[in-house]
């Protein structure tokens, strides 16, 4: 199959690792006012919104810091302030925004509130002139240059990367050492392109399909669906591996497509007993996981993560970004197969506005 077909989604995609290479290095620099602040006043909670792919990177914010500083994370619920316009005391809180454009309303209007009632406000933006970068007492620029695809990629990456930044800031054990091997791990799974593009011929019909992650992963199960609705039209519900054996598996019958975020590491038991009740239920299943991984290949079609010489194995905590370039290139290739521009999915444009 052709890759040389190129929309804007396939060609940002393409850009990650200098994108993230570029976020990472300026960001170990421009992180450190942040981190000073966060040494003197360690927050007690951390609320993080967002909406679309960037609440995705959220969610994975969300376990990360929990994983590696302890500090209970939620997930805020914008209409409480937008339109509930209810609240209370944010000191001792780290309000964070994530927003590739900046200019999400209700992020944004979460970030003012959290700002006036007394949080440290972080905004997490592509875009420097943006509103978010002046509603925020500290912003920490993903630097992925100009993402005009509608369907963001390059942006959710370089939003995991920036979110790594943060993790180190609050005192987390997360190594620059492993940080720096990530562009290079996105570099060799976007060289299997022409294998992925060609998996993707088989799914030319598929209408719907359930996507399954765990832990760190997780977030890359919505982010996944997120690319099949917009840029393919297929209805993709998105599960942690314990939800879905707790009633959707029930609409699993043969031939069902599912995809599954399958790394080693602490959420193998988890990932495997879910691939073993799936592959009994005979379910059409591709597996994202690590080279070699016998068991996943004895149960599904498997997308394998190329190792890189030096550093074969990927510990789990720096999974989630080489994870999500197979599914990316996955979507971004069957949009093209069924005939869709992913760069303009129908009813979207790159800003959201909502309350
Ligand atoms: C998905 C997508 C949208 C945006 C969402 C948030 O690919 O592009 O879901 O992620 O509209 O936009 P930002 O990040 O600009 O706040």
């Amino acid at each position: 199959m052709s890759t040389t077909v190129i929309s804007n989604m396939l060609e940002e995609t393409r850009q990650q690792p200098e994108t993230l290479r570029r976020t990472l290095e300026r960001g170990l620099r421009d992180i450190r006012s942040l981190e000073l602040r966060l040494k003197k006043d360690p927050p007690r909670l951390v609320v993080i919104a967002a909406r679309g792919t960037s609440d995705n990177a959220a969610q994975f914010g969300r376990y990360l810091i929990e994983i590696t500083t302890g500090i209970p994370v939620s997930l805020a619920a914008p209409s409480i302030a937008t339109l509930y316009k209810r609240g209370g005391d944010r000191r001792g809180v780290l309000v964070i925004g994530i927003s590739q454009s900046g200019e999400s309303t209700d992020t944004n209007a979460v970030l003012a509130d959290g700002r006036e009632r007394g949080a440290t406000t972080l905004g997490i933006t592509n875009e420097p002139a943006s509103t978010m970068a002046k509603t925020a007492e500290y912003t920490l620029l993903v630097r992925a240059g100009k993402e005009k695809s509608v369907a963001a990629t390059k942006t959710y990456t370089g939003q995991l990367m920036a979110l790594y930044l943060l993790a180190a800031a609050l005192g987390g054990g997360v190594r620059a050492e492993q940080l720096r091997q990530i562009p290079d791990r996105v570099d060799a799974v976007l060289r299997r392109e022409a294998a992925i593009a060609e998996t993707t011929e088989r799914y030319r019909f598929m209408n719907g399909t359930v996507i399954v992650g765990r832990g760190l992963n997780y977030a890359n199960a919505l982010e996944f669906g997120l690319k099949l609705m917009e840029t393919c039209y297929v209805l993709a519900e998105r599960f942690s591996g314990a939800d879905l054996l707790h009633g959707p598996i029930a609409m699993v019958e043969r031939g069902f497509p599912v995809f599954v975020f399958a790394p080693g590491g602490p959420t193998w038991p988890s990932i495997s007993a879910v691939l073993r009740q799936l592959n009994e239920l005979k379910a059409d299943m591709l597996v994202i996981t690590g080279r070699g991984n016998k068991h996943a290949r004895g149960l599904g079609r498997t997308i394998e993560l190329p190792p890189l010489p030096a550093a074969p194995g990927i510990p789990d905590l720096y999974t989630p970004i080489p994870y999500i370039i197979p599914a990316q290139l996955f979507a971004a290739h069957l949009a093209r197969i069924k005939g869709f521009d992913p760069d303009r999915p129908r009813t979207l444009s790159k800003i959201t506005r909502t309350m």
